[in-house]
């Protein structure tokens, strides 16, 4: 019996040494201090020995026992400590490595103009509405005083869809129905900016989709110097608080009188150069009084309200100003035209 007790001991103590993770450590005290270990067992049989074997036997069993819980602390700490050891040595930071550069990321250039665009007109009281891409050839010519086979729908090269009647905007302007139909009998301050697409050979000029701003004031006795003023502190804010602007006379069917504003030339300060073909000015953008045919189309009497309008071009600022020469740099996501701005 003796013989077999110590087996069990020089059994135990060596399957502890091979052990080296935690969850055997378990197994281990399960297997050899367990309910039914057999240490344990020895123990519930002691009625089987005699009476001068007993309380040696029970001594012998319990010295092991207590050897082995000793030698179970002391692996079960060992192992804690080669944990940490481990886990020190494969986390090491090396403070000296050079650091990793994230790429920060910038609003594309187009973006950007339109924010500083809303933000202006924001100040002066106008509200962002936003129209549909997809027209209806009716808003897009018809209802802004171009019906079928009108002359100067040639300026606009349309995109059709397989739909009769159902184009891509070619501007902003259609969207001046739409707003006075949802205000009317109501006063107006609204831009409208948003994508418009064009039937066109894409050239360093000329690209089949850009932004457009357009802009609608309608009220009672709204009048052309209000359009002057207005556009005038507009081009103030937007490029140089000194900048001169001229209207030159215009034709646009949807308004009556009709003008471009011009700004001086902000690169050569209207001496003349390449970028304002040595003209000294600038065009900026197109305006007008609101056609009364267009009033009437939008729901408001034009016997009774007038308004101003006026349409620009994001891109083509953002061209004057960072003299860019080929606008199909806006939707070719080259980075490194991006990362520029
Ligand atoms: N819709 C015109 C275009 O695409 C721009 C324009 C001109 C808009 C005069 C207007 C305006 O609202 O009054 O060329």
């Amino acid at each position: 019996m003796q013989e077999q007790i110590e087996k069990i001991g020089e059994a135990a103590l060596a399957d502890l040494k091979e052990i080296g993770e935690s969850a055997s450590l378990q197994a281990w005290k399960v297997q050899y201090l367990g309910r039914s270990a057999a240490l344990s067992k020895i123990l519930d049989n002691m009625g089987d020995l005699t009476k001068e074997e007993r309380p040696i036997v029970g001594r012998k069993v319990n010295e092991l026992k207590n050897t082995l819980q000793e030698a179970f602390a002391v692996r079960g700490a060992a192992l804690r400590e080669e944990s940490i050891q481990k886990s020190l040595l494969s986390e090491k930071v090396d403070i000296t490595l050079p650091g990793r550069e994230l790429n920060r990321g910038r609003l594309h250039p187009a973006t950007q103009t339109l924010r500083k665009i809303y933000s202006i007109w924001a100040d002066m009281g106008f509200q962002i509405f936003r129209s549909r891409e997809v027209e209806l050839d009716e808003y897009n010519f018809e209802l802004l005083n171009m019906p079928e086979h009108h002359p100067a729908r040639d300026m606009w090269d349309t995109f059709h869809t397989t739909t009769p009647g159902v184009i891509l905007r070619t501007h902003t302007s259609p969207g001046q129905i739409h707003v006075m139909r949802a205000r009317a009998p109501e006063p107006i301050r609204v831009i409208l900016p948003g994508m418009c697409y064009r039937y066109e050979q894409i050239t360093s000029r000329a690209e089949i989709q850009f932004n457009q701003v357009e802009g609608l004031a309608v009220g009672r006795s709204i009048t052309f110097a209000d359009l002057k003023g207005t556009l005038t502190s507009f081009a103030r804010r937007m490029f140089d608080q000194n900048v001169g602007t001229r209207f030159r006379a215009q034709h646009f069917p949807f308004t009556e009188p009709s003008a471009e504003m011009d700004i001086e030339c902000f690169i050569c300060g209207g001496q003349g150069c390449s970028v304002c073909k040595y003209t000294g000015w600038l065009e900026i953008l197109g305006c007008g009084m609101v056609h009364p045919t267009v009033l009437e189309n939008g729901g408001y009497d034009p016997a009774e309200f007038s308004g101003f309008a006026f349409g620009m071009g994001p891109e083509r600022i953002t061209m004057l100003l960072h003299q860019i020469d080929d606008i199909r740099a806006f939707w070719k996501n080259d980075w490194r035209f991006l990362e520029q701005f």
